[in-house]
């Protein structure tokens, strides 16, 4: 399958840190992902725990510890890296997030994936 881009929004728009929900693809079932921005850098992930496959986060761009320093799963409350997206705490330590392609380019973030989950 084709990987398509998807335009999340301007670097600027968001947080430091700060997280902004994605989907890639129409449909039932889209690509759903987020991208958290830490300063100048931009990672991005599935939306998919891999503790046992729920979307990470309850409310519309909130993937964040309370200290902003680490992405914490709504449901079973596994946390991960963001830099890595390893899990260091949780019922799925050890494992990680799935990475998305994303980069910044004049200001604007994209990223790259499948069209559908
Ligand atoms: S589904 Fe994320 S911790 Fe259980």
């Amino acid at each position: 399958m084709t990987d398509i881009e998807v335009t999340v929004g301007s670097l600027q728009d968001l947080e430091d840190p700060g997280c902004r929900e994605f989907s890639i693809g129409d449909g039932d079932w889209p690509f759903k992902g987020f991208v958290v921005r830490q300063g100048r850098n931009v990672y991005a992930y599935q939306n998919f725990c891999v503790h046992v496959g729920h979307p990470l986060n309850w409310a519309p761009d909130s993937f964040l510890t309370k200290d902003r320093r680490q992405i914490i799963c709504a449901s079973h409350g596994a946390v991960y890296e963001i830099e890595s997206g390893l899990c260091v705490a949780g019922p799925c330590r050890g494992k990680e997030l799935r990475r998305v392609e994303c980069e910044i380019r004049d200001g604007i973030i994209y990223a790259r994936g499948p069209a559908s989950a």
